[in-house]
């Protein structure tokens, strides 16, 4: 596939070289999961799920890595699966591992890029995104692109010791991307 881009930074899948990178990132609950449950696993079921699981549409395999057009080098990793059995819906998450490049717009623009080629690729009318309440950098991140606050789900997330509330937002197609011209 070839990289996504939009204007300061590029999406493109991630090569092996990259796995020592995001695996370090993955490993550290004060980069990945600082509003999440922290799942650690080896560097081999790390690299085993990176090959494994990329065609099923419920993997939290990292999709993309981040990267600065004009300064490669992974700057973070997103991702999409399919959430619900039923319904016709795609979700999308991020995580910008380096933390020196936090606040500079690319988590913003990485999702936008996301989220863009998923209403582009697919017949999806609608693309959602979770996160707990209390993660504002990650609720500002898509409320910025249009996203939606549609809901809050009680209690429906487990980590750091207690049950934390959920955010759910959306964005549908017509709101995200122009109508295309008749003809
Ligand atoms: C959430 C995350 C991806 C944001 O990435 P980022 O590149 O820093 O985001 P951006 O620079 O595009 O900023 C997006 C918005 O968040 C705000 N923001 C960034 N860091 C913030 C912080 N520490 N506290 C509050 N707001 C913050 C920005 O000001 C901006 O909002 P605004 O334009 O309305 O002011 C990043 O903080 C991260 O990786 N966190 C850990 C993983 C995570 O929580 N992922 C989301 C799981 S749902």
């Amino acid at each position: 596939m070839t990289p996504l881009h939009g204007p300061s930074i590029r999406l493109r899948p991630p090569v092996p070289a990259d796995y020592p990178t995001l695996y370090s990132w993955f490993s550290d609950p004060e980069v990945v999961a600082p509003y999440d449950r922290f799942v650690s696993e080896t560097y081999e079921g790390f690299v085993h799920s990176m090959s494994d699981s990329i065609d099923d549409p419920t993997s939290l395999v990292p999709r993309f890595v981040v990267e600065r057009v004009d300064a490669p080098g992974p700057l973070g990793v997103v991702g999409y699966f399919s959430p619900h059995p039923v319904l016709e819906s795609i979700e999308v998450w991020y995580i910008m591992g380096d933390r020196a490049a936090r606040g500079h717009g690319f988590g913003r623009e990485a999702v936008g890029v996301l989220t863009d080629h998923l209403f582009r690729t697919t017949s999806v009318e609608r693309v959602g995104a979770t996160c707990d309440v209390e993660n504002v950098a990650s609720a500002r991140l898509v409320e910025g692109l249009g996203f939606r606050r549609e809901g809050t789900l009680r209690g429906a997330f487990y980590h750091h010791g207690r049950w934390h509330d959920v955010f759910l937002f959306g964005i549908t197609r017509g709101e995200r991307l122009p109508p295309v011209a008749p003809g």
